[in-house]
C-alpha cells in the first residue's frame, strides 16, 4: 500500500506507543513507525502482551498494527523514509553533574538528534513530544544543522503531550487542546500546517493552539506545575483539617464550586506521583534558578516539598494512631500504582510510604491489581522485609492495618466484613484515597482513619 505521509516516532514508551496508536487509527493514509533502541520493548509492542497497561490501548494496537502502524528497532531506516519525526524519548531528572536532582537529563534527546542527522537524506520535520526545558528546540536545531550540509533541511516543532495515564486514549481522542509551537518563518508555518493536518483528522480546529516554540515548551512544564500545585494545596489543607476536625472533602467541594477555582485536582491524597509532576516542577525550578529568579524557584519547589511532607505525615499518623508502635505488625498496603487504572509506579507515593513503614519495622505486605511486578522492582533492596500478593484478602489476613494508597475501584467492592474477621484486633483502615464508606466500616468494627478528616476510633 502506498501512504501519503510517513511518520517516525522515536521512543516506544507510554507516550510514543499510545499517541502513535491513535495517530494510526485516525490517519489511515499515514504510515506510522515507532522505533526504539530497546528490543524487548519493541518485541512486546509486536506481541499480545504490550509493554504498558493502558485501558483500551491493546484493542487499538491490534486493529492497526501491520496495517499502518509498525514497531521496529531499525531507527536508521525509519529516519530515512520519514517526512515527520516525533521524538518521544524519556527526559528524566539529571542525577549527576551540574543541575543534578533538578535539571532535565537531555542525553537521550541529544542522541536522537545526532541519529537523525546521521541518517537523514531528505528534509524532515522534527517534533518534540517529550517534555523538555524551554529552549531545547534551539539545541536540537544546532545539532541538526551542525554538519554544514545545506541540502537537507530540518524544521523543529514543539507539540507537547498532555495525556494522563489510565485515561490516555480518551485524553488523546478528545483533547482539551493540542499545542503546536513553531518558528515564525514561512518554513515554520509550513511545518505547523503539516502537524495541524494530522490532528485535524479528529480534533476540532478551535482546540488546536499555535504558539512560538518556546511558549509551547514552557506551557507543558507550567501545566504540570499548576496541576501538581493544586494537589499540594489541597494536601496542605488536608493536614489542617486533620488537626482541626474539619473535613477536607467538604472544603474541596465548597471551594471547587467556585467557577474560578474549579472542582478538578482537589482530591487530597497521600501524595502525588507519576513520572512527570516532580521531574517537571524541578526542571522549572532549575530554569528559574538559572535565570537568577530564586524566589520563583523557591515558590515552585515548595510544591514538591509539600508532597514529600504529605507522605511523611501519612505514615506518622499511622504510627501515632497504632499506639506509636508498628514494629512487627503486619500492615497491608492496598495499591502501589501511582494512581488507579495504570500499572505504572514511577514516583508513586506508595514507594516512600512502603519504605518508611519498613523502616519502622512493620511486616509489610503489598497488593495491587496491576503494579506488583513494578512494586517488586521498586522495593528490591528490601527483599525479605516485604511480601507481595495479588489477593487483597490474603494481604489483609492477620494484618493489624490496611492502608489504601491507590484508589482502585475494586477496593470499594471488597467484602470488608470477611476481611475484618481475618484481621488482628483492633483492626485499622487508613483510607488514603477516601474511597471507602467510613461509617459502614466503623459499624463492622474497624477503626477508620480517612485522609483529611477526623478518625473514627473507639477510644
Ligand atoms: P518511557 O520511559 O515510557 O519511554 C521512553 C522510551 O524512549 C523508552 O522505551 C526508551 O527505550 C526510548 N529511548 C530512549 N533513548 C532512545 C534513543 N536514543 N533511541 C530510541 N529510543 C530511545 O517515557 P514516557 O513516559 O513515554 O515519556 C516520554 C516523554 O513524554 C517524557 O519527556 C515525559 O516527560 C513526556 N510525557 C509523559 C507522559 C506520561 O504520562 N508518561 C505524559 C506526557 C508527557
Ligand atoms: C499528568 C497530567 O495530568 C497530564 O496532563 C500530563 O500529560 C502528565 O502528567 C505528564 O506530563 O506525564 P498523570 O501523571 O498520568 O498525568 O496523572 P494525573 O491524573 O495527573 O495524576 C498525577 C498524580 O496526582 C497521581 O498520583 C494522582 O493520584 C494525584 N492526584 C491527582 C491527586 O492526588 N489528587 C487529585 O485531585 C488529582
Amino acid at each position: 500500500m502506498s501512504f501519503n505521509k510517513k511518520i517516525l516516532c522515536i521512543g516506544a514508551g507510554y507516550v510514543g506507543g499510545s499517541s502513535m496508536a491513535i495517530f494510526a487509527r485516525k490517519c489511515p493514509e499515514y504510515k506510522i513507525t515507532v522505533a526504539d533502541i530497546n528490543q524487548e520493548r519493541i518485541d512486546a509492542w509486536n506481541s499480545d502482551n504490550l509493554p504498558i497497561y493502558e485501558p483500551g490501548l491493546y484493542e487499538i494496537v491490534k486493529e492497526v498494527r501491520g496495517k499502518n502502524l509498525f514497531f521496529t528497532i531499525d531507527i536508521a531506516a525509519g529516519v530515512k523514509e520519514s517526512d515527520i519525526i516525533f521524538v518521544c524519548v524519556n527526559t528524566p531528572t539529571k542525577t549527576f553533574g551540574a543541575g543534578a536532582g533538578k535539571a532535565a537529563d537531555l542525553q537521550y534527546i541529544e542522541k536522537v538528534a545526532r541519529l537523525i542527522l546521521k541518517h537523514a537524506d531528505s528534509d524532515k520535520i522534527v517534533v518534540e513530544k517529550s517534555t523538555i526545558p524551554v529552549k531545547t528546540a534551539e539545541a536540537i536545531s544546532e545539532i541538526l544543522h551542525s554538519s554544514g550540509d545545506k541540502k537537507v533541511k530540518f524544521q523543529i516543532v514543539s507539540n507537547p503531550e498532555f495525556l494522563s495515564e489510565g485515561s490516555a486514549i480518551n485524553d488523546m481522542e478528545n483533547p482539551d487542546r493540542v499545542l503546536i509551537g513553531t518558528e515564525e518563518t514561512p518554513e515554520g508555518e509550513k511545518a505547523r500546517d503539516e502537524i495541524i493536518a494530522i490532528y485535524s483528522h479528529w480534533v476540532q480546529k478551535d482546540k488546536i493552539i499555535t504558539t512560538s516554540v518556546w511558549s509551547s515548551e514552557l506551557s507543558k512544564l507550567v501545566a504540570n506545575a499548576f496541576l501538581a500545585q493544586r494537589v499540594s494545596s489541597i494536601n496542605s489543607i488536608s493536614l489542617l483539617c486533620e488537626a482541626t476536625g474539619a473535613n477536607a472533602l467538604e472544603v474541596a467541594r465548597a471551594i471547587g464550586k467556585d467557577n474560578r477555582i474549579g472542582a478538578k485536582f482537589l482530591k487530597p491524597s497521600p501524595g502525588f506521583g507519576g513520572s512527570c509532576f516532580k521531574k517537571d516542577i524541578l526542571n522549572l525550578v532549575y530554569i528559574a534558578q538559572s535565570y537568577n529568579l530564586n524566589e520563583v524557584a523557591d515558590y515552585w519547589e515548595s510544591v514538591v516539598l509539600m508532597n514529600e511532607y504529605q507522605k511523611d505525615c501519612f505514615v506518622k499518623r499511622m504510627v501515632r494512631i497504632m499506639f506509636n508502635n508498628i514494629t512487627g505488625k503486619r500492615i497491608a498496603l492496598f495499591g502501589f500504582a501511582f494512581k488507579s487504572g495504570t500499572g505504572d509506579t514511577r514516583e508513586s507515593a506508595a514507594i516512600d510510604i512502603a519504605k518508611k513503614l519498613i523502616e519502622e519495622k512493620a511486616d509489610l505486605v503489598i497488593t495491587d491489581p496491576k503494579a506488583l511486578a513494578n512494586a517488586k522492582e521498586d522495593l528490591a533492596e528490601y527483599k525479605g522485609k516485604v511480601s507481595f500478593t495479588a489477593d487483597p484478602y490474603q494481604a489483609s489476613c492477620g494484618a493489624h492495618a490496611i492502608a489504601i494508597v491507590t484508589g482502585w475501584e475494586e477496593y470499594k467492592n471488597l467484602d470488608y466484613k470477611k476481611i475484618y474477621e481475618t484481621m488482628e484486633r483492633p483492626a485499622f483502615i487508613f483510607d488514603g484515597c477516601n474511597c471507602l464508606d467510613s461509617g459502614a466500616l466503623y459499624d463492622i468494627g474497624f477503626n477508620v482513619v480517612p485522609l483529611g478528616r477526623g478518625e473514627l476510633v473507639r477510644w
